[in-house]
């Protein structure tokens, strides 16, 4: 497939590890001029990475790619913006916004949680979001061609799950994001999606994945009888930033091997 995504320029939060850094080793891969931002620069030692002891530039240089760093904390607005400045300063355009920097909480019931935890939860993945978003619709409108937005979300944002509702509330809010943004700027040619994942392999799941029973469990629970995958998510985060996904816009895409069509599986 050709995903047209040769010299376009993406910038993705939270592309040090996980997710973030599956779709910018990808994307780059395609072609695409990638800027990472994140608080972090090295892989997270928790995680499920491709090669972990080099940072996401470093492996993407060595695979021939173009990609810079840029510290960034997403609940900060200054920083949000330098790293979209630094993308339209370095390489010229922005193409490209994956909002991906995303925490977890959980394993409490909501009368347990601290107001800390919402706090935190939603100043990394809403407010997050919402200034990935911002900066990146001021550069799109200010170029005039359109422009691409991918939120990385989760099926916590589209259902309740038990123990969880500190996350599943900021994943909530995301989704709306997702629908409003699409609503807003359709017009502009800037197309926005999210991309909802069960749980896949990466360092925010490592204590479930490493729980014999939650995993005897969860992979029972899922139809195609496995976990996601970083490479399953950075597959999609490709098709929906190429045009090949031109018509599909505001869709919150679920990729959770079946898990949410049933409450048993076989
Ligand atoms: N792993 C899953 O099962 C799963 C499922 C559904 C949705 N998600 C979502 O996908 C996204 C990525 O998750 P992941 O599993 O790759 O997590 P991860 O913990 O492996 O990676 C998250 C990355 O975000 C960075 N980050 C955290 N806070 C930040 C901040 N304030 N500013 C900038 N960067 C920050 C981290 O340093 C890290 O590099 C998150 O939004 C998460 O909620 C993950």
């Amino acid at each position: 497939m050709d995903t047209g995504l040769s010299g376009k320029v993406i910038v993705i939060t939270g592309g040090s590890t996980g997710f973030g850094r599956g779709i910018a080793v990808r994307m780059a891969g395609e072609g695409a001029k990638v800027v990472v931002g994140d608080v972090r620069e090295t892989a997270n030692p928790d995680g499920f990475d491709e090669r972990p002891e080099l940072t996401t530039v470093q492996l993407i240089r060595q695979n021939g790619g173009e990609a810079l760093f840029a510290p960034c904390d997403v609940t900060k607005r200054h920083e949000v913006a330098n790293l979209v400045r630094t993308a339209v300063e370095r390489f010229g355009r922005l193409d490209v916004m994956v909002n991906n920097a995303g925490i977890y909480r959980g394993g409490k019931l909501l009368h347990e949680f601290e107001e800390a935890d919402l706090d935190v939860c939603f100043d990394v993945n809403v407010r997050g979001s919402f200034l990935g978003a911002q900066e990146a619709i001021k550069v799109f409108l200010r170029q005039g061609r359109g422009g691409n937005i991918i939120n990385l979300v989760s099926t916590a944002g589209l259902q309740g799950h038990p123990k969880q509702s500190v996350y599943n509330i900021s994943k909530g809010a995301q989704a709306n994001l997702t629908r409003c943004l699409a609503i807003e700027y359709g017009r502009e040619g800037i197309r926005v999606n999210g991309i909802c994942p069960t749980y896949a392999k990466t360092a925010l799941t490592r204590a479930f994945v490493d729980d014999k029973t939650f995993d005897a469990m969860f992979v029972e629970s899922i139809p195609l009888k496995r976990w996601g995958e970083i490479s399953d998510i950075a597959d999609l985060a490709v098709f929906l930033a190429s045009e090949r996904s031109s018509y599909i816009h505001g869709a919150l895409i679920r990729i959770d091997g079946g898990e949410t069509l049933c409450r048993y599986s076989v």
